[in-house]
């Protein structure tokens, strides 16, 4: 490579492409206007929680959207998939992948159901209804698969083999809202699912989750149990935990959802940028949507196979950060190598092949409204010239290393000097 083409790279000593740094999952804003008027509403009203008008007319919405019959707004996500595997008594043993946020495994560990982890088909980063049978066993009480990315499993399959051994299935679908399968919508599958509406999702309600279903009688057990098992007023009826959502984040969440279009034209945008300018790099794949069912788009993930592509992931996220681009490592290192998890099953790594490998080659790149086409060219241009330069870039890394080892050994001497 030309002293002038390696002297463009940060790690050089060129100046960053980005005179800030481009982060994953900026929030998606809507209209402050209709936010502020609907705040304006909510004061006026003096209802700020409790089921007031904005979190009924939010559930409504958004089971609309979905095409489910009942939609229980929740505080996050995570209180959702505790509240409403709860209430389909999931106990002992559930099976979930490791290639997920935290939060899926946590929601059963809090609960004391173990999460078994499955590992994952090396195409899709998602459960592999193959290796299902192999996990069950009498303590079996459920299954929790993730539509990761937004991309749905393969939901026939999976729901095929649950139903030869009768075990119910909630879909995490926290990244999932507004994505098809087969041209259904993602939240009618299975017993339920669950959905997020964090500040990071597409659409946000600032926190903020919901459980969809179509089971009534199920959906009612649910909000239940959202709201202290309180039935009536003073009479309570079930054990409850408090999992509501408020005024504030439904007013949020609604003027979300009607900048949803916008947001995912945006996200598509940038999705097509990314896909061509990162079209032929050898040992860099983009995790494709299929673009005939209904996508969100919301996260741009490559994969970098370091035997084609000179580099590994950890070495390109290096050289971007050094950019100002904010790649991220989700979900690495999976829940498997996470407490308590890591010290319940030192060895689940040894079944979990494709997960292991996946995720030390994942990288999430910034998308959403708050990044530009433009922005993507240039970190797709970006990636194009550190593949180009696999060897010269490790080895500068390989020497920054050793320059950063020596600044903190000489500072540790230096501290050691002032004692
Ligand atoms: C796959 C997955 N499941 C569950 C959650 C938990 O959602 P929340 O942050 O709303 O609690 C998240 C959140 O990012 C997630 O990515």
């Amino acid at each position: 490579m030309s002293e002038e083409k390696k002297g463009q790279l940060a790690i050089f000593g060129g100046k960053p492409t980005f005179p800030k740094p481009l982060h994953v999952g900026v929030p998606n804003l809507g209209d402050r206007d209709r936010l502020f008027a609907r705040i304006e509403g909510m004061l006026n009203r003096k209802v700020l929680t409790n089921r007031g008008p904005l979190v009924v007319e939010f559930e409504e919405r958004i089971a609309d959207l979905v095409g489910v019959k009942h939609c229980i707004s929740m505080s996050n996500g995570t209180v959702a998939l505790e509240i409403v595997t709860r209430a389909l008594g999931f106990e002992h043993e559930v099976i979930t992948p490791s290639m997920t946020f935290v939060a899926t495994a946590h929601a059963l560990q809090w609960q004391r159901i173990t999460p078994i982890f499955c590992d994952v088909t090396p195409g899709g980063h998602h459960l592999d209804p193959a290796r299902i049978r192999a996990l069950v066993t009498p303590r079996t009480s459920g299954i929790l698969p993730v539509n990761l990315w937004g991309r749905p499993v393969n939901i026939d399959t999976i729901l095929s083999v649950a139903g030869q051994y009768d075990l119910p299935v909630v879909f995490d679908s926290a990244h999932a809202f507004g994505c098809s399968y087969k041209g259904k919508m993602i939240g009618g599958f299975g017993k339920a699912e669950v959905f997020s509406f964090h500040a990071t999702k597409f659409i946000n309600a600032f926190e903020g989750g919901a459980v969809v279903t179509d089971d009534a009688e199920l959906a009612e057990k649910v909000r239940l149990m959202q709201n202290f098992g309180f039935e009536g007023r003073g009479q309570v009826s079930h054990v409850g935990i408090n999992g509501k959502m408020t005024e504030v984040e439904a007013a949020m969440g609604l003027t979300s959802l009607e900048s949803m279009d916008y947001f995912i034209r945006h996200n598509k945008g940038n999705y097509l940028a990314y896909k061509e300018g990162l079209q032929g790099i050898p040992g860099v794949e983009l995790m494709e949507y299929d673009e005939d069912e209904y996508c969100n788009y919301q996260y741009i993930v490559i994969e970098i196979d370091e035997r084609i592509a000179s580099v590994a992931c950890s070495n390109l996220l290096e050289v971007l950060s050094a950019e100002n681009v904010d790649a991220r490592r989700y979900f690495n290192p999976g829940c498997h190598r996470m407490e308590p998890y890591r010290s319940y099953f030192p060895n689940a790594g040894m079944l979990l092949e494709n997960t292991e490998r996946l995720l030390d080659r994942v990288l999430t790149l910034p998308t959403g409204t708050a990044i530009s086409v433009d922005e993507v060219n240039k970190i797709t241009s970006l990636v194009t010239r550190v593949i180009e330069s696999g060897r010269a870039v490790r080895s500068r890394l390989r020497a920054r290393a050793g320059t950063l080892h020596n600044i903190a050994e000489e500072g540790v001497a230096k501290c050691a000097d002032f004692r």
